[in-house]
């Protein structure tokens, strides 16, 4: 029995399809339902907060996660990353006003979730920032004057197109990555190899 920490939403779903593909369904998991923990005959799995899934598994509440490659980036949790999943693909992208320039005098209010990478980003080019943490609907911020631009997740481009704003440059692409904890590799390293194994297998014959 493995114990699997899925994102809740539309990504976990897509890789729970692809993990009952590969032999470790859990029919339970179909039912209209607000619980969290279903039990399957090889797998175990529980619905998480997606930026929660790499705690849950850093600190051994699960054996294995699926995480998105920005929380990786973003939080550096101690943990093995064992697959590209090539799916929940995404960029990083600073966003802002159609009409927006940059103005060097001062520094570039930047509101964000992901306060790591857009410092990273902005330190490689020297521009002194001014962050701004948020933890959702990022995209109010430039259009309230509270920000200048946002760093944040672009999938299809709609939230941004929706609210008039749009991608001024993109920092990174990412998809989401199938993690383990690093004693459960260990000491159930061929029930996880067997797992990684059986979902590459199922990515390569695509
Ligand atoms: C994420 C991200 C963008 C949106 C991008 O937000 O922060 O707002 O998705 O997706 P799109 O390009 O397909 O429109 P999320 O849905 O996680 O909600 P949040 O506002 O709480 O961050």
């Amino acid at each position: 029995m493995i114990d699997i920490a899925l994102p809740k939403g539309r990504l976990g779903e897509q890789v729970y399809d692809m993990l009952e593909r590969c032999g470790y369904g859990c029919p339970a998991i179909h039912a209209e339902s607000r619980k969290l923990i279903f039990e399957g005959e090889r797998a175990r799995y529980f619905w998480v907060k997606p930026s929660d899934v790499a705690i849950y598994v850093e600190r051994g509440a699960a054996d294995v996660g699926i995480v998105g490659k920005d929380i990786l980036l973003e939080y550096s949790p101690d943990v093995y990353e064992l697959l590209d999943l090539g799916v929940g693909k995404c960029r990083m992208a600073v966003a802002g006003k159609r009409d927006f320039s940059d103005d060097f005098d001062r520094p570039l209010r930047v509101a964000t979730k992901f306060t790591h990478i857009a410092r990273e980003h902005y330190d490689h080019r020297n521009r002194e920032i001014d962050i701004i943490k948020l933890n959702g609907s990022i995209e109010l911020a430039p259009i309230l004057g509270l920000s200048d631009v946002i760093v944040d997740l672009v999938e299809t481009g709609k939230t941004l197109a929706e609210n008039g704003l749009e991608v001024l440059e993109t920092i990174l692409h990412f998809s989401a990555r199938l993690i383990a904890n690093k004693v459960s590799y260990k000491f159930k390293h061929d029930e996880t190899e067997q797992l990684a194994a059986a979902v590459s297998g199922l990515l390569a014959r695509g």
